[in-house]
């Protein structure tokens, strides 16, 4: 199969339609999307990016008014939270309706929903009667893709089309949030931050722990992973420990005496949570193509954005220490 790249939204729509899968621009990193409602386009999303089935996929809508038609139950709380960031990064973790086939949600009885906030994907929504299942649009276990390229360079040849939409202005994926009694469950760290959440609805935002899961998804810890180990830490320490090898260094603001400078890679030289989350995964795909044994990544600070850039960063480091 050719994958060709372009801007096409009425090209994108037609292969949609024809229940073939697309790559999708949002704010937060390209998806790869299908007719949610077609089990076999919903295959095609599997089969492309080689995910297992019990992972499940986010559905993307145009608005808010469309939430009703696939979940139920829908708390005051997620209101004030769409009314406040959707479109937008947050995703909600609701019960289903009959209406979403099983296989999206790997046989929950929950579906995650988001309104994506790019403008191409929402004016390619808003003309299907359909809602999309979107994945980020790389194969299972690497960096998710933040340019049309990047989806290229990882699902070429496994789609027919990759809908352009610039680089993605947020470049992480969405915070995904559920709801319990009085309480948010906080199932992924992401673009909105989790004190946002608490501002917006007053309720008190619990984290789900790592280690609970296998059937609680958005939570392999595998994901994200670059090719070469990566260790999480203060880097001056860890550059003692690995002397002798050829390091890359990600830090957030500061600049190190070592390595060379083509082998460090600030994620923001002010300091903006927002530049460095918008440059993490560019970074990391980069860093693949140098010739570097290790990659030695700072700790950001535990708040705000930091907190889903220390989890995105962990989670690359977990692929090697558990392997
Ligand atoms: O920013 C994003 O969320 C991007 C863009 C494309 O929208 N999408 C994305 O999808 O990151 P994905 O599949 O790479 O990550 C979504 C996570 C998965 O780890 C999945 O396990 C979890 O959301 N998830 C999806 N549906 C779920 C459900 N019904 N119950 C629990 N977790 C779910
Ligand atoms: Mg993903």
């Amino acid at each position: 199969m050719q994958t060709q790249i372009g801007s096409d939204i009425s090209l994108a729509i037609e292969y949609l339609k024809l229940g073939d899968v697309v790559a999708i621009p949002t704010e937060t990193v390209y998806g790869l999307a299908g007719n949610a409602l077609d089990e076999e386009a919903v295959l095609k999303i599997y089969e492309a990016k080689q995910r297992p089935r019990f992972n499940p996929l986010i559905l993307h809508v145009s608005s808010f008014d469309q939430f009703s038609l696939y979940a139920s139950d829908i708390p005051e709380s997620c209101r004030m939270l769409a009314a406040k960031f959707s479109p937008g990064p947050l995703t909600y973790l609701l019960p289903k309706q009959d209406s979403v086939p099983d296989l999206v949600t790997a046989g929950s009885e929950k579906v995650a929903i988001r309104i994506p906030a790019h403008p191409v994907t929402l004016q390619l929504l808003q003309q299907l009667d359909f809602p999309l299942a979107a994945p980020s649009a790389n194969p299972f276990g690497y960096v998710s893709p933040v340019t049309a390229q990047h989806v290229f360079d990882g699902l070429q040849g496994r789609i027919p089309y990759i809908l352009d939409g610039g680089p993605c202005a947020v470049g992480l994926e969405s915070t995904i949030i559920g709801f319990e009694n009085n309480e948010i469950i906080l199932y992924r760290h992401g673009a909105i931050p989790q004190e946002s959440i608490e501002e917006v609805t007053g309720m008190p935002v619990r984290q789900m722990s790592h280690t609970v899961q296998i059937d609680t998804p958005g939570q392999l810890k595998s994901h994200y992973a670059p090719r070469i180990p990566l260790w999480l830490g203060d880097v001056d320490s860890l550059m003692q420990v690995h002397h002798g090898k050829k390091i890359a260094v990600i830090s957030f603001a500061k600049r190190y005496v070592y390595p060379e400078p083509a082998f460090q890679f600030i994620l923001s030289p002010s300091a903006d949570f927002h530049e460095a989350a918008r440059n993490l995964f560019k970074v990391l795909r980069q860093i693949d193509t140098l010739d570097a044994d290790i990659i030695l990544a700072e700790r950001f600070p535990e708040a705000g954005l930091g907190r889903a850039i220390n989890d995105r960063l962990q989670r690359a480091q977990a692929v090697f220490k558990n392997s």
